[in-house]
């Protein structure tokens, strides 16, 4: 019974972020390790949006429907999308759409483009169903960026997917325009899926964010989240954005996962959507204050640290000069200096540690000055 209990669950790989989250978000006192913004209150909701507690007080539990309440979808549609309802499907955040993609689109040998390093979940589902993964390296020495005529080389007609992310988690890398219309002609003349995941796209530091790629090719489908640019993921929320034929897949999977959201989550989220712009608004300036210091403290740090300024995004991947071990530096600044910081090991880059500078200017503050100890006196070699 044990083992066939652990091989069922070895089935797909541990998930090594949030296995470590699990370790060390509750037990730190400063957090400069999440990707997310600073997270709301559900007063701070009150006066930011329309939300009232007369509205709260009068929901009943019905079950929802399964791609979501009609009015929200379309609401996001009118945001995020092409402005069709019908090519909306809400979720229990970004993750489940992820879940639901891989699973519902993909087959045992298909061939599938990810990039690496990578937020875990965007390959180790495809490889848990048992797909050929190529490999799109952003690379440190080319500061991490994209380099298109690469990904071209790996797109072939064998390929199934393309899953890119962008703004980049771990690194803030991004891609142009230009860049972005040529990755989508390529995924297209192959007739591919190109998995689109949007969590950060709203947070950009030049020029505007990136259009979502639906509009332009009908076999793209994109994730949003309201856990990253809005501060929000404890709330559990996001969508995803295909066509009615791909959803539809995404929902006979559901049947058997999470149904529906709860109208609870739904109506905090539909007066988010509505006033989106007052949220973001208010964390964009301070993630451009954020940077503005981290990108100080990189300078006064260079002795010991390298970077690539994020082009959008509140993370950035830090490589450490004299560390190798990332993990055990990692663990020493959680337990003896209470700095929840994520060692490059879950993402496959042992001498890199992933910087979180999206929260509270005072916690950036304090959570770099203790990171300047353990890097100048504890670890200095
Ligand atoms: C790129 C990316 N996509 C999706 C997610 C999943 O987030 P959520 O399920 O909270 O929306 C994360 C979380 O870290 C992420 O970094």
């Amino acid at each position: 019974m044990m083992t066939k209990l652990k091989n069922s669950i070895n089935k797909i790989a541990p998930a090594l972020l949030e296995s470590w989250m699990r370790d060390y978000y509750f037990s730190t006192e400063i957090d400069i390790g999440s990707s997310g913004v600073e997270n709301f209150s559900l007063t701070e909701l009150y006066k930011l949006t329309n939300l009232t507690q007369e509205e709260l007080d009068r929901i009943v539990f019905h079950d929802s429907s399964s791609l979501g309440n009609f009015e929200l979808r379309k609401a996001i549609a009118l945001r995020w999308g092409n402005g069709d309802p019908e090519q909306v499907m809400v979720t229990h955040g970004s993750s489940e759409a992820n879940f639901l993609i891989m699973n519902g689109l993909l087959n045992a040998d298909d061939e599938v483009v990810v990039l690496d390093p990578c937020y875990q979940q965007l390959f180790s589902i495809a490889e848990s169903i048992g797909c050929q993964l190529k490999r799109w390296e952003l690379r440190f020495e080319q500061h991490f960026l994209p380099n298109i005529e690469e990904a071209k080389r790996l797109i072939t007609p064998r390929t199934r997917m393309v899953i890119v992310n962008f703004p980049h988690n771990p690194t803030g890398a991004s891609l142009t325009k230009k860049e972005q219309d040529a990755l989508i002609d390529a995924v297209a003349e192959v007739g591919a899926y190109l998995v689109w995941d949007a969590a950060f796209a709203d947070i950009v530091y030049e020029g505007s964010p990136l259009p979502n790629p639906n509009l332009r090719y009908k076999r793209s489908i994109s994730m949003g989240t309201f856990s990253k640019c809005y501060g929000l993921p404890g709330l559990r929320f996001g969508w995803c954005l295909a066509s009615p034929e791909m959803l539809e897949r995404f929902v006979h999977l559901r049947d058997y996962m999470t149904l529906h959201l709860s109208p609870l989550v739904e109506l905090i989220a539909h007066r988010v959507v509505e006033k989106a712009d007052n949220l973001l608004s208010i964390r964009l300036q301070q993630a451009r204050v954020n940077l503005n210091i981290l990108s100080k403290w990189v300078e006064q740090h260079q002795e010991f640290v390298e970077w690539s300024r994020p082009q959008g995004g509140v993370c950035t991947f830090l490589r450490l000069r004299y560390i190798s071990d990332s993990e055990a530096f990692c663990h020493h600044l959680a337990n003896v200096h209470k700095v929840l910081l994520v060692p490059g090991t879950c993402f496959n880059h042992s001498s890199h540690v992933r910087l979180g500078f999206g929260g509270a200017t005072s916690d950036l503050n304090e959570g770099l000055s203790r990171l300047s100890k353990a890097l100048v006196t504890d670890f200095k070699f």
